[in-house]
């Protein structure tokens, strides 16, 4: 299974007056179930509009976004619901992604219900807990009954994966998914979600600001600059050796893993 952008661009037309944006352009990346790619970049450099182009939330302007060569714009409405499964979002929790008037029981739940993977109350509550034991918040039962605001930013982080892998995806897409998370927080939930490639074999998109995380996970990595990615390869040569001058500087301007990702082991 291969998600593929092809030369996919973004422009954001200008409202009367303005200027048009161009976001992300002509953009190639390539992703496998399994696969731990990395997209870096400073702010506003088109990563997260990148991510929507993937996930199918808007559409690219000129290029595509294809699943197994079918582009998301011709698929039918079963086909995109069938996309909408297999490559799931992940995003930050302070981007407002749980309701915050919805139990954790509810929240994944519904989710459940919605694309049928369990049917009556008790099976859909078992899928749930299954689900939370597979993101490491046990007891599960413990868990469905609280609202987001009785959990910690680590537990909302969690809660947020176990609402994606419950329908059973083949990659994930996490824009900024632990930015905002405490150092040693932050390297329990990625510690989980390389878990999770190796048990369920999914394979991340995993958008970031956050060098020294991509070093400690990362397999291939994307380097984008104003909307275009201007660098792509190994981790290993993206931090031994990177060609570009921005690569060069981004890596530069760095915290050290240890500030950003807690002291070694
Ligand atoms: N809906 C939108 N309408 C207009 N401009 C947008 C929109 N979304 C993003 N942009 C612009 O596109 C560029 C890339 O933004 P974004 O993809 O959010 O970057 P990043 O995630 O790397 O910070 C920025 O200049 C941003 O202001
Ligand atoms: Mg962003």
């Amino acid at each position: 299974m291969l998600l593929e952008a092809s030369n996919a661009s973004k422009t954001f037309r200008a409202r009367r007056g303005g200027t048009s944006v161009d976001a992300v352009v002509n953009a190639n990346l390539q992703a496998r179930p399994g696969d731990f790619v990395a997209i870096v970049g400073e702010s506003g450099s088109g990563k997260s509009t990148l991510a929507r182009m993937l996930l199918g939330l808007i559409p690219a302007t000129s290029g595509s976004v294809a699943l197994d060569g079918t582009d998301l714009a011709s698929m039918s409405k079963t086909q995109r619901i069938r996309y909408r499964r297999t490559v799931q979002a992940v995003l930050q929790d302070p981007a407002g992604s749980l309701n915050p008037r919805k139990t954790v029981g509810r929240i994944v739940g519904e989710v459940v219900r919605l694309h049928n993977i369990a049917r009556g109350r008790d099976a859909v509550v078992d899928t749930v807990a299954e689900t939370l034991e597979l993101v490491g918040m046990v007891p599960a039962a413990s868990f469905l009954g609280r609202f987001p605001h009785e959990l910690s930013g680590g537990q909302r982080q969690r809660v947020l994966i176990a609402r994606a892998i419950v329908l059973g995806p083949r990659i994930i897409v996490a824009d900024e998914a632990v930015s905002a998370l405490d150092a040693s927080v932050k390297a329990g939930v990625l510690q989980l979600m390389d878990d999770l490639r190796r048990r369920l074999g999914v394979g991340y998109v995993f958008i970031t600001h956050d060098l020294p995380v991509v070093k400690k996970v990362a397999e291939y990595v994307y380097v984008m600059k104003s909307g275009e990615i201007v660098e792509e390869g190994t981790k290993d040569q993206i931090f031994t050796a990177p060609e570009h001058p921005y690569t060069t500087t981004l890596l530069s301007a760095a915290p050290t893993l240890a500030a950003s990702y807690g002291p070694p082991e």
